[in-house]
């Protein structure tokens, strides 16, 4: 028999709900690392059994690098979760991720330091597992959100590296051109320690990536990074709603 898959919704700046979800239940449930950012709000999206979680908190004051991602992840695993899809606002470093645009990214760079990033904690009960990177975010999983926003016609960047820095901070303008010459495409501050989290977890885990500025040294207008995400947050996050209907399964 297939597996019944169970998706969860991790979302971060500028989704901190998921205004499709119709909430019948909170699950406050804690784990051996403590608690999540947010009780698991279970519910249903057009019919459908979902869960969200709010990565920085339901009040959005927790920084990317104060997230307790072990928590998160092992909270949706026990809860019986399959499918992570990891909502992410980004800024974009080459044309495919222009302020406002959405995309699946296929690979990643890990800038972060001193972050909780393994369960393989040394401690008596833990395992210790090498697990591979070849894909940190999963192919079906991304093939099924480039579907959904195909069918929706939405348009997606089907694939880009991610840069994933520490924050809160912003980065310089030479960061970003250290991690152009690294291929970036974007940079975002949560994919590590998320997706290799999920992998040790056994979860399948993808990423919408939204664009919601030029990164440092890339903008050309005048009017600054935070009025450009401010502009461009809205848009990029309806595409994702839409996206996201469509990769319910039915
Ligand atoms: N850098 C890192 N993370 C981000 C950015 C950025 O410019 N914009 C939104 N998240």
């Amino acid at each position: 028999m297939a597996l019944e898959r169970r998706i969860a919704i991790i979302g971060g700046t500028g989704m901190n709900q998921w205004p499709g979800l119709q909430i019948q239940r909170r699950d406050e449930r804690t784990t051996r690392y403590g608690a999540p950012s947010a009780p698991l709000l279970l519910g249903r999206v057009d019919g459908v059994e979902a869960c969200f979680l709010a990565r920085h908190g339901e009040g959005h004051k927790i920084p990317p690098h104060l997230i307790n991602y072990r928590a998160n992840l092992c909270a949706l695993r026990d809860a019986g979760i399959t499918d992570v899809i990891a909502i992410a606002a980004v800024g974009g470093i080459t044309p495919g991720y222009a302020p406002a645009a959405v995309g699946v990214p296929h690979d990643a760079i890990d800038y972060t330091f001193g972050r909780e990033h393994t369960l393989s904690d040394g401690s008596a009960d833990s395992q210790l597992h090498h697990v591979e990177m070849e894909h940190p975010y999963h192919p079906a999983l991304r093939a099924a959100l480039i579907a959904a926003a195909q069918a929706a016609h939405v348009a997606i960047a089907d694939q880009g590296v991610m840069g994933v820095t520490q924050g809160p901070r912003l980065e310089t303008p030479a960061e970003i051109r250290r991690a152009q010459r690294d291929g970036c495409d974007m940079i975002g501050m949560t994919s590590f320690p998320e997706a290799p989290l999920a992998i040790e977890l056994g979860l399948r885990y993808a990423c919408l990536a939204v664009s919601v500025n030029w990164c440092a040294g890339l903008n050309t207008g005048s009017a600054g990074i935070h009025a450009e995400i401010e502009q461009s947050v809205a848009q990029g996050m309806a595409k994702v709603r839409t996206i996201l209907a469509g990769a319910m399964p039915a």
